[in-house]
């Protein structure tokens, strides 16, 4: 059996894309969750979950969706924070792809891992440290991936989106009052990850910027 395309995290951006991808021509897609049916798996079940998933169908393409937002200043106490912000968005993409590179296998076409990161990779926004730390990490994560995964034709590269509008993160986002970060439609943004991935193994090692300021 064979998938191509295998999403990870079933919000906002992850369901969009699944339905994107799904809709076109010629490629298959799926989504996996850590909750479903109101039920919330522990990290490690997820991870083996997503290790028998791609054992069984073969996926060339792994998305990773998944991420948190969390507010944070210098001045929080809520030390647990560091953690669960550092593991939803940069521990997962590191263990995703891992388990992604050893149980896909080489072929003549080129595997490819996107993550999906933050315009906070590159910019500093008010109160969010944290975020931006994860994201920026995230995106050295994917560029060493890149150079160290090519040989075995693997193309990692990363999206980097301003506030998704409408999204219930940006609700978070803008509530802080952070009206310096730029925004872009969850259509728009979906569009341009798949044109981006039909340029791979070009785009390996990249990382793209993509929103407009808001006023
Ligand atoms: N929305 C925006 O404005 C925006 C802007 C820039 C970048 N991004 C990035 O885009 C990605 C997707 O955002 P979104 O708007 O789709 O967010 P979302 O609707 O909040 O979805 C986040 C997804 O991540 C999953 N998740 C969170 N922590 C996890 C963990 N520790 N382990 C496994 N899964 C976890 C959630 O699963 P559950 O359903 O189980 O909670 C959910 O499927 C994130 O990386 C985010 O940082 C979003």
């Amino acid at each position: 059996m064979h998938e191509d395309v295998l999403i990870l995290g079933s919000g906002y951006i992850g369901k969009e894309l699944y339905q994107q991808i799904s809709s076109s021509q010629g490629s298959t897609a799926s989504l996996l969750n850590r909750t479903t049916g109101g039920y919330r798996k522990s990290y490690d079940m997820f991870l083996e979950e997503i290790k028998i998933r791609i054992e069984k169908f073969k996926p060339r393409t792994l998305i990773n969706c998944v991420g948190v937002f969390d507010s944070s200043d210098v001045f929080d106490d809520e030390s647990l924070k560091f953690d669960k912000i550092f593991v939803a968005n940069t521990k997962f993409a590191w263990d995703v792809s891992r388990i992604f590179c050893r149980n896909t296998e080489r072929a003549s076409t080129w595997r490819n891992i996107v993550n999906i990161g933050s315009e906070s990779a590159h910019i500093p926004h008010t109160d969010s440290a944290l975020y931006c730390a994860s994201k920026a990490a995230l995106k050295m994560l994917t560029k060493n991936m890149a150079r160290d995964l090519r040989d075995e034709k693997i193309c990692a590269f990363q999206i980097d989106p301003g506030v998704v509008r409408e999204s219930p993160m940006s609700k978070d986002v803008l509530s802080k009052g952070k009206t310096e970060v730029s925004s872009i439609e969850v259509e728009r943004l979906c569009e341009f990850i798949i044109c981006i991935l039909s340029f791979s193994p070009y785009v390996n090692g990249n990382c793209y910027k993509i929103g407009n300021i808001i006023r």
